[in-house]
């Protein structure tokens, strides 16, 4: 996924900077099937917000405090990036940083993914996605607040280009395969390293780490990870 045209060593600069590293105080989870998540945003004019629409859209689903596509804007510049988030400190403290560094191909979105996603793009409009580390919502009862869901997954293939690739990643067995199983039950997607498996890291392509990945490397834990593309 590195597509180097700044030195890493500027961004890893820039990601350390100290107003970068400001954290946002937030609530650890919050409920996606809470009433107040429940109306959808209003789309933004795209125009004003990134400098050149034209690129191709990258997508990463609860990016929390948006590492992983603060980096991958400046590594990727002929990129757009969009975060969507549903702890708003998070968002606003993510799109304080994009504006510090001065980056025009980069933006963060407050809102619930799973009732918003459908009406902020348009079909063919999505070229890349990721979903990494969502929240597990182990209980069976609390399962619903996923984020991958079959609806969820039915928009993706409505919004993505053919060919677009869709990363997946987890370090919970029971969430990396659920994951997994609902793209692999649209008939809109196919899992590159077949149906029932994770991919190995001869697949699954090289990429910046997100926080959560980064603190789950540190322990020595297993990653489960998904790499499928749009038909
Ligand atoms: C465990 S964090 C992982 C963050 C990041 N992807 C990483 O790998 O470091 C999961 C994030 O998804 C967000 N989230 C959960 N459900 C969401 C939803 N329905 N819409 C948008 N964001 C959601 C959470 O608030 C949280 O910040």
């Amino acid at each position: 996924m590195q597509n180097s045209s700044t030195p890493t060593s500027e961004i890893i600069v820039n990601i350390c900077n100290e107003n970068v590293s400001r954290r946002a105080r937030v609530r650890e989870h919050v409920n996606p099937l809470a009433k107040k998540y429940s109306v959808a945003i209003a789309p933004p004019i795209w125009t004003e917000i990134y400098a050149d629409c034209s690129k191709p859209l990258s997508l990463d689903i609860g990016c929390a405090r948006g590492r992983y596509i603060l980096q991958m804007s400046q590594l990727r510049q002929d990129w757009n990036f969009l975060g969507l988030e549903i702890r708003e400190p998070l968002v606003d403290r993510c799109n304080e940083v994009r504006d510090e560094l001065c980056l025009t191909n980069l933006h963060y979105l407050f809102c619930n993914a799973n009732v918003s996603l459908s009406g902020l793009l348009t079909k063919n409009s999505l070229h890349e996605v990721t979903v990494q580390f969502p929240d597990p919502w182990f209980k069976r009862r609390q399962q619903k607040r996923r984020t991958v869901q079959p609806e969820l997954v039915a928009t993706l293939a409505d919004l993505l280009v053919p060919n677009a690739p869709i990363f997946l990643q987890s370090d919970i067995l029971e969430v990396a395969e659920d994951m997994r199983q609902h793209f692999e039950a649209n008939e809109n997607f196919v899992n590159l390293a077949g149906v029932g498996n994770f991919a190995d890291d001869a697949i699954f392509p090289e990429h910046t780490p997100t926080e959560r990945e980064n603190s789950v490397i540190s322990q020595g834990l297993p990653i489960y990870r998904a790499y499928l593309k749009r038909k």
